[in-house]
């Protein structure tokens, strides 16, 4: 109903993808194919990436995220990057709260809502993940689920940090799988994340936010993904990988 007053974002999450020479081409390759969208474009890279994909997109309407951050500001905590390391590189977005690091490296709603923090402290973007497991949603918790991910996500954030943030739904069972939600699913759970904004905040923060779509979009379904009246983009793992693909997937968006 509101979407026209939401700018679609494309990111691209590559994961645990591309050597340093492999993201410089990848970039360079994705530029020129993308240069008139009109959507937001971003790549969110490994760390080690970072730099490299800040030098080979500057100048272009590509940004640069990372797929974490800590949630202090420094200290001893081995292998880990804060908010404030990102930004002074020039790195903008940053993905928080992924299913894989949920499920992997032991991520709760708890520290996803102290990254979450952490990062909007910072002047970050924060595209913050949430989404049911297959088990949610075969018990048809999927909505109560989603919805209290988010509450508690966004505990202690303002109405007006909420531009500093997008929401990027992405059910589980949907990544990585080849198996995508139907356009019907993936707009009702993005419908329930907006309510559930209206709830904390109000109907004009909720009109204003921007709910992604993630889960095996690709260059063949994207379109009408992308057109449901809640979806306002998609955050792309696979489909990221190859410059071609994510095009298509931005000038889906972009329309
Ligand atoms: P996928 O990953 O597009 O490869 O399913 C999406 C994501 O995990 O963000």
């Amino acid at each position: 109903m509101n979407k026209k007053l939401r700018k679609a974002v494309i990111a691209g999450n590559w994961k645990m993808n591309k050597t340093r020479s492999e993201a410089k081409s990848l970039i360079e390759e994705l530029k020129p194919l993308v240069a008139n969208a009109d959507c937001d474009i971003v790549v969110c890279v490994p760390f080690t990436n970072l730099e490299t994909a800040l030098d080979a997109s500057k100048g272009s309407n590509i940004k640069v995220g990372a797929q974490n951050c800590h949630f202090e500001k420094s200290g001893a905590f081995t292998g880990e990057i804060s908010a404030d390391m990102l930004v002074e590189m020039g790195v903008e977005y940053v993905v928080i709260g992924h299913s894989e690091r949920r499920q992997y490296f032991g991520e709760t709603d708890v520290t996803v809502n102290k990254r979450t923090r952490a990062a909007i402290d910072a002047g970050l973007t924060v595209i913050l993940c949430v989404g049911e497991m297959l088990e949610d949603r075969e018990l048809a918790i999927t909505d109560e689920l989603v919805a209290m991910q988010t509450k508690i996500a966004l505990n202690g954030v303002s109405k007006n940090e909420l531009s500093k943030i997008i929401i990027a739904y992405e059910p589980v069972w949907a990544i990585g799988t080849g198996k995508t939600a139907t356009s019907a699913q993936a707009n009702e759970v993005c419908a329930v994340i907006r309510t559930t904004i209206e709830k904390i905040y109000d109907k004009a923060a909720a009109d204003a936010m921007t709910i992604q779509y993630g889960g095996s979009m690709n260059a063949a379904n994207a379109a009408e993904l992308v057109a449901q009246p809640d979806v306002d983009g998609g955050l792309i793992g696979g489909a990221s990988l190859k410059a071609s693909d994510f095009a298509v997937i931005i000038d889906a968006a972009s329309k």
